[in-house]
């Protein structure tokens, strides 16, 4: 495929160069390069004051960057061209920010009025059946949920039609039954092929919706999809189980083919590294057998997008200090 002229590609949703901002003293990000592609979920993670929303609101055009550049939805940000990448993207806020006095439907069409859409009812009716609302249309948001509310702001930024959807921290003081429901909301958005850019603290939630994610702590730290990201930084792994103890582990252990060391986290549990899981179990049941061990599990042992991102932000303090 060619390449723009920074060897990014020329058709990419989200093109992130170098991009740093300051408020005086303090830097909420520095030095972030990224590029997301048209149809995929991108997950920004990262804890409390990372520098998420404030990425977004740079993205989105509302603050302006210290230095850096970025292009959106192929149009470069400068202060000329706010208006038209804010036609191109829309934005749902970490609060909903609705009138509450309106019904659902009220503000939406008072939202599309103001970003001057045509064939309001057509979208506004589009929007709502997008997040299964439309029997809600005429009930003032002030009666709803707020899962319900985090819908309709969903909705609010469903009507413009956008080439880049941000959404921060869309779950963020919902219930688990209600991030469940935006959770299958997004999922189907992602499977209709929109781009979203998603903010969030919730490593399940990042695992679960998200192709590629880049942990941020004001730094990028690390960009890859969920899997790879495990990978990088976890050595394979099977995590053995017996019903008692073994007399003498390293024994049975030491020197079997395709493992090359193992751990023993509590007594009857071993951690052995390996470079195969599937080549190396056989051979583990086989040797704990003959050593007349009472198997209980050999499976291989999984990490979480969470354990990834524990050991990074852990390492991130640690050269910080
Ligand atoms: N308008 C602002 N003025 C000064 N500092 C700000 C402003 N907005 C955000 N910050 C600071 O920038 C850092 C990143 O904040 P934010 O982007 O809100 O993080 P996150 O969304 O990841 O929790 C924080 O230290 C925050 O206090
Ligand atoms: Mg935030």
């Amino acid at each position: 495929m060619a390449t723009g002229p920074h060897g990014s590609q020329p058709d990419a949703a989200l093109v992130v160069e170098h991009l740093t901002k300051r408020f005086g003293e303090r830097t909420a990000y520095e030095d972030v390069s990224f590029e997301v592609g048209y149809g995929e979920v991108f997950g920004f993670l990262g804890p409390n004051g990372a520098g998420k929303t404030t990425m977004v609101r740079t993205l989105g055009t509302l603050l302006a960057p210290t230095s850096g550049s970025a292009r959106i939805a192929g149009i470069p940000l400068a202060f000329e061209t706010g208006a038209a990448i804010r036609g191109r993207i829309s934005i749902m806020p970490e609060s909903p920010g609705l009138y509450l006095r309106l019904t659902v439907e009220e503000n939406l069409e008072c939202f599309a009025g103001l970003y001057e859409l045509r064939d309001v009812r057509e979208r506004v009716a589009t929007a709502l059946r997008a997040v299964n609302l439309t029997d809600r249309a005429r009930d003032p948001c002030g009666s709803l949920s707020k899962g319900l509310r985090q819908r309709v702001a969903l909705a609010r930024a469903l009507l413009n039609d956008p080439a880049v959807l941000f959404l921060d921290e869309p779950t963020s003081g919902l219930d688990p039954v209600a991030a469940r429901d935006v959770h299958a909301l997004i999922g189907g958005l992602r499977d209709r092929g929109v781009t979203i850019f998603l903010t969030t603290h919730r490593l399940e939630e990042a695992e679960r919706l998200c192709h590629r994610v880049a942990i941020l702590n004001t730094t990028l730290l690390l960009i890859g999809r969920p899997d790879e990201l495990r990978e990088r930084l976890f050595t394979q792994a099977l995590d053995v189980r017996t019903r008692t103890p073994l007399p003498d582990p390293g024994g049975v252990f030491a020197g079997l083919a395709g493992v090359s060391g193992w751990e023993q986290p509590t007594p009857g549990s071993y951690v052995l590294h390996v470079a195969d899981p599937d080549a190396a179990a056989p051979a583990v049941a086989r040797a704990l057998v003959g050593a007349g061990a009472d198997i209980l599990s050999i499976v291989e042992s999984v990490h979480s997008l969470e354990d990834v991102y524990l050991q990074l932000v852990a390492e991130d303090a640690e050269a910080q200090r």
